[in-house]
């Protein structure tokens, strides 16, 4: 038996739960923050569900916590000696090592204690254990869910939790002059498969205005090909690195081979972003990588990425689908191109 926290985006936990039904048999659920979290029970131990999930990555499921003790919440100063004794009791699992502690809460009135004011008790803990407290890398993980009376508090690694980041919301610092929040979706990406876009030369980005992808790669030190109707940011103008045409994509043809990544943030059917990919896919060159984000326009999210996959696997490997944090009604697909 094994107990856990899932997080999903906002109104996406059903379809969370309905992977981890269809990956682990016996799992029974209850709802901690309405769409989003829920805690679960499986009739498997917590390497197995660990090994599953890993095994075949989840699109929805952001987020995963082992729960592994559970204290009663008294909305006083007991809990956080609940929580430093709890710490305390498991110091060899945390002595010498880089550990962050992540902190969530449904609601101030039941656990009055700020993430901030939690994660200093519990860093001043782990130095007494001889842990090194960290925000970045760690190698362990103490995760505290606190629910509307209950502490769920687990120990794991990044790697089984989906995550660094508390409950799998990824943070960037937005900058100075920053052309879109559209941006930070494709930085996610990058983290998110583990890619280096720096690694890449010539992209196409197709559904490109206002630019935030755009500057993204150009920063990389790509030379960027933008394709859309739409005017790019003023800021963009006149780069070298840049070609604008300000065209519908079904209207731009390119040499074969031209490009090795492909990138694709058109908000518009999914079915017609699919066969205007397809349309220019000879411009790809052999094992060209693709980050294609997929509308998730009406009520079967699981039905429409099972078609969009189906057709872009004519032309590509599939190597990931997954709702990044970033994604608001959407998915991201990580594809590359066949030989
Ligand atoms: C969500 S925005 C893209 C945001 C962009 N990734 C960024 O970082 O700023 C979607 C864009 O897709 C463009 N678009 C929609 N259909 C298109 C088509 N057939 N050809 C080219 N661009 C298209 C729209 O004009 C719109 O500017």
């Amino acid at each position: 038996m094994s107990r856990w926290i899932g997080t999903a985006n906002q109104g996406y936990s059903p379809y969370a739960i309905e992977e981890l039904r269809r990956l682990l048999d016996g799992v029974k659920v209850t709802q901690l923050a309405a769409g989003e979290t829920f805690l679960f029970d499986s009739e498997r131990q917590a390497e197995e569900v660990a090994a599953a999930v890993a095994a075949d990555k989840p699109i929805f499921l952001r987020h995963l916590q082992p729960v592994d003790r559970t204290v009663e919440i008294k909305g006083n100063a007991d809990d956080l000696q609940e929580l430093s004794e709890t710490v305390r009791r498991s110091r060899l699992l945390f002595e010498d090592k880089q550990v962050a502690i992540h902190v969530r809460r449904v609601s101030k009135t039941a656990f009055p204690y700020s993430a901030s004011d939690t994660k200093a008790v519990l860093d001043a803990v782990l130095e007494e254990l001889d842990a090194e407290p960290v925000v970045q890398q760690p190698d362990i993980i103490i995760a505290i869910y606190a629910a509307a009376s209950e502490l769920y508090i687990g120990f794991g690694n990044p790697e089984d939790m989906l995550s660094d980041w508390p409950g799998g919301a990824v943070r960037f610092q937005r900058e100075e002059g920053q052309i879109s929040r559209a941006k930070f979706k494709l930085l996610e990406a990058e983290r998110e498969f583990a890619l280096d876009y720096s690694k890449f030369r010539n992209a196409m980005d197709i559904g490109a205005a206002p630019g935030g992808w755009t500057s993204l790669l150009l920063e990389r030190g790509l030379r960027v090909t933008a394709i859309d109707p739409g005017d790019l940011h003023p800021s963009l103008a006149g780069h070298p690195a840049l070609t604008y045409l300000k065209r519908n994509a079904s209207e731009v043809k390119f040499k074969p081979g031209a490009f090795d990544l492909l990138v694709c943030d058109m908000s518009w059917s999914p079915m017609q972003m699919c066969r205007l990919v397809l349309d220019l896919e000879e411009a790809l060159a052999p094992h060209a990588t693709a980050i294609i984000t997929i509308k998730l326009m009406h009520k079967k999210p699981l039905q429409t990425i099972r078609e969009v996959k189906e057709r872009f696997s004519t032309a590509f490997i599939i190597k990931r689908a997954k709702q990044l944090f970033h994604n608001r009604e959407e998915i991201t697909l990580y594809l590359e191109k066949k030989q």
